[in-house]
């Protein structure tokens, strides 16, 4: 990805003391940030903190003197490919709604014509009042994307709504401003993780798979406009406002959970590791340990991805995921065949199951495209980069 700018405008609550962490997540997702503090933000967190982990000169003074000649509140509206205000104060928020600019930051953000997210934090009395929800109404109908608030425990000791929303619920909403909308036409269905079957009410059979590689996958869709459905067996799933999230833990419910809800996507991406095969019975009571040992009765579990395939709907693409330990490409074709896929990711099980970087092979029926081994996020992109081309031209030739 090319280097894109994020200018964030930090002002005065008590939530500042999050935003180090997101500037730090930012850099990392290689974003270049440029920080603007209000004078009472420099009152909770000092810039030198931003400084440090942005590694840009942190902004605070409308009439500082520049390193290099320019005017301030212009040079960083022209840089901004995106403007977040976190924490954003009921002050900021009616200021902006009346078009107040009488700070950097104020001027920097009536100037700009990029997106423009904030994200309010402040005690529920201010949030709930009529003129911050006005002021609130006022944004959004200007453009700009509002995240959260989240309710629960406020700092000043309230419970209430007007909590700083999560820094994965701020992450993910500037990643999406800032990526290509290639798939605002499409509806994603994923399932994640590995399935847990169980023998009695305390054990149960279960795989390496973590899931993460079907969550990095819904998350890069959600990013890059999908409408998302996720069903996950773990409890690490992203859940984001937007996205369907259904937990599920056995293979017998995750294919119920899939087949009630795969009429409504255009395109399904199993990424799960659902169990073969099951108990024959799950004890009711938990089965005491007996010298003599115990062997256990398995049946065969219904192959969901077989039944999607047998049901596909015209312009539904179905993508199957294969993890092997031998010949990865002959039996990742004998599935793409056997269960009538579009495309199908295929791995070794070292390269993939628990681990945080992952290394693919997509095949469709005509071509094989390998990928360079990545962490998951990245090869999510990869995937849907093809997925895409696979969707405009039928094939993942060049
Ligand atoms: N799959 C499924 N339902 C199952 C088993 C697998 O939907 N009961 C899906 C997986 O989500 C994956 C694909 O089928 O997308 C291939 O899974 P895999 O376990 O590699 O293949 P199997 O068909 O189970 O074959 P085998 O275990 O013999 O390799």
């Amino acid at each position: 990805m090319a280097e894109k700018n994020v200018v964030l405008g930090i002002t005065g609550g008590i939530a500042v003391y999050k935003v180090p962490d997101l500037v730090s997540r930012l850099r990392k997702k290689g974003f270049n940030v440029d920080v603007i503090m209000t004078k009472s933000a420099t009152e909770f967190v000092t810039p030198l903190t931003f400084r440090e982990v942005s590694r840009n000169p942190v902004h605070t003074e409308m009439f500082a003197n520049p390193v290099q000649w320019n005017v301030a509140h212009i040079a960083l509206a022209k840089k901004a490919d995106l403007i977040a205000i976190v924490p954003a104060t009921a002050n900021i928020i009616a200021k902006l709604a009346t078009g107040i600019a009488d700070d950097l930051l104020t001027a920097t953000l009536l100037a700009a014509r990029c997106p423009k997210l904030i994200a309010p934090a402040m005690n529920s009395g201010m949030y709930n009042n009529p003129a911050c929800q006005r002021n609130l109404k006022q944004l959004a109908d200007d453009g700009f994307v509002i995240v959260g608030p989240d309710s629960g425990h406020l700092l000043c000791g309230d419970e209430g709504v007007g909590r700083l929303a999560s820094l994965d619920e701020i992450e993910i909403n500037i990643q999406k401003l800032l990526s290509t909308q290639d798939f605002i036409n499409e509806t994603v269905l994923i399932t994640a993780g590995g399935t847990r079957e169980a023998i009695d009410p305390v054990r149960f059979i279960g795989n390496r798979s973590s899931g993460k590689m079907g969550h990095a996958l819904a998350e890069a869709a959600f990013k890059r406009g999908a409408k998302v459905i996720l069903i996950s067996t773990s409890p690490d799933a992203p859940r984001y406002a937007g996205m369907e999230v259904y937990g599920v833990e056995s293979t017998a419910q995750m294919r119920d959970q899939v087949l009630s809800l795969a009429s409504r996507a255009t395109i399904i991406i199993k990424a799960a590791a659902p169990a073969d095969f099951r108990p024959a019975s799950v004890a009711q009571g938990k089965i005491k340990k007996t010298s003599a040992g115990m062997d256990l009765s398995l049946v065969i579990n219904p192959d969901i991805l077989l039944e999607l395939g047998r049901n596909k709907r015209s312009g539904q693409i179905l993508i199957g995921f294969a993890a092997e330990t031998d010949s990865l490409s002959k039996n990742a074709r004998d599935k793409l065949e056997r269960k009538n896929l579009d495309l199908i990711v295929g791995n070794r099980v070292a390269d993939a199951m628990g681990t945080e970087c992952n290394k693919v092979t997509v095949f469709s029926k005509t071509n094989a495209i390998d990928l360079l081994e990545s962490p998951k996020p990245i090869v999510a992109d990869q995937i849907l980069d093809l997925v895409i081309k696979y969707r405009m031209d039928g094939t993942l030739s060049e």
